[in-house]
């Protein structure tokens, strides 16, 4: 069992890919990233792309981007609910100095109140975003909407949480 205190952020490498995978896999097992997507991440965002890593294991990851677009994050299934998603969100918060801003599935009701607990606000929903719903925009306090408006969102790489 994994201790919160032991976990520690760190840069995606090359041989972490299974273990996302995997995590990926739990996440979202219909609507899978690939292989070549989290690869792709890892060449456009190499600084955003983190691991949480405790011990041997990967226990989560988050990618993001410096206008505080998170476009993905998941933590394995065996580790939710100890802080480790929290801690992956408090990292990208201090990197991304004008806040967090993020899509997500209208259905992912468990997603939707953890960005609640930590925060963000729904500021409005992106009809058919995703092939079969509806995303709602979260975004956290201290970005204004024409900041987040401005911003590119390299969509071509967006995961579908
Ligand atoms: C969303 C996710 C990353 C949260 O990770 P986590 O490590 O379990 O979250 P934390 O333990 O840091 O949770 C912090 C708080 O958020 C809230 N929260 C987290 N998950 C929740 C859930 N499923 N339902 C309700 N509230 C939740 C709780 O208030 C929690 O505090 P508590 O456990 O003391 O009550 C994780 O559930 C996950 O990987 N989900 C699948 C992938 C996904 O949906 N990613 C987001 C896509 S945009």
């Amino acid at each position: 069992m994994a201790e919160k205190h032991l976990a520690k952020t760190r840069k995606f490498k090359a041989e972490d890919i299974n273990k996302i995978l995997e995590i990926e896999e739990q996440a979202s097992p219909k609507t899978i990233c690939s292989k070549v997507t989290f690869l792709n991440y890892a060449d456009i965002l190499p600084d955003t792309f983190i691991v949480l890593e405790s011990g041997k294991d990967i226990v989560g990851y988050i990618i993001f981007d410096l206008t505080g677009h998170i476009h993905s994050t998941a933590v394995k299934q065996s580790y939710r609910r100890r802080g480790f998603g929290k801690m992956l969100f408090m990292h990208a918060l201090r990197w991304a100095h004008k806040g967090l801003w993020l899509e997500v599935r209208s259905r992912n009701r468990g997603a939707i109140e953890f960005y609640k607990r930590l925060g963000m606000k729904i500021v409005g929903k992106i009809p058919n975003y995703y092939e079969d719903d509806d995303a709602p925009l979260c975004v956290s306090e201290i970005l204004s909407r024409r900041k987040r408006e401005k911003h590119t969102t390299f969509s071509d790489l967006s995961c579908s949480y």
